[in-house]
């Protein structure tokens, strides 16, 4: 870990598995919080690992959650095994979803994820191989 990393870990996250769907973005929300980081800035964090945790949940068969905080960033980076993402341009539009009936039942599938995702950070990239999996490297900065 370099010296001016706070925190450095990994999250394993369950395809299909809405029970505990939301686990990991609190369990990030609350590491953030415990570190004394800004409060704009776990307010994002907690947002866009929210929507990459229903994400890999919805689509992936299982990905994992790496959260790296500085002292006035925070890096997020999600990896999932699953079907991947043969139209990114078209994933990202608002309100674009291809959630399945189940999936909008438990009231997700609004489209707008991926979306928000690039919104709420200062950095957003993404990745992916179709029958492989996804790949979003996301930063959030301290405003001030
Ligand atoms: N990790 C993923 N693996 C495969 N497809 C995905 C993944 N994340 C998003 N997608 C695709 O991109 C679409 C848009 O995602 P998003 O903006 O989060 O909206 P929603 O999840 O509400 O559909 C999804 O409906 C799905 O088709
Ligand atoms: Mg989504």
């Amino acid at each position: 870990m370099s010296e001016e990393t706070k925190y450095d870990g990994h999250f394993a996250v369950e395809g299909g598995n809405f029970r505990n769907a939301g686990q990991v973005s609190s369990r990030i929300k609350n590491i953030l919080k415990d570190l004394g980081c800004d409060s704009d800035m776990v307010r994002r964090a907690a947002i866009v690992t929210y929507e990459a945790e229903i994400n890999i949940v919805s689509y992936a068969r299982k990905g994992l959650i790496h959260l790296r905080a500085k002292p006035d960033s925070v890096r997020i980076e999600i990896s999932d095994e699953g079907p991947g993402i043969a139209d990114i341009e078209l994933a990202m539009q608002e309100g674009y979803s291809t959630a399945s009936p189940i999936v909008r039942e438990m009231g997700f599938g609004a489209g707008m994820g991926l979306a928000n995702m690039k919104r709420f950070s200062d950095n957003f990239s993404i990745t992916s191989r179709v029958n492989e999996g996804t790949q979003v490297v996301m930063q959030i900065d301290q405003v001030h």
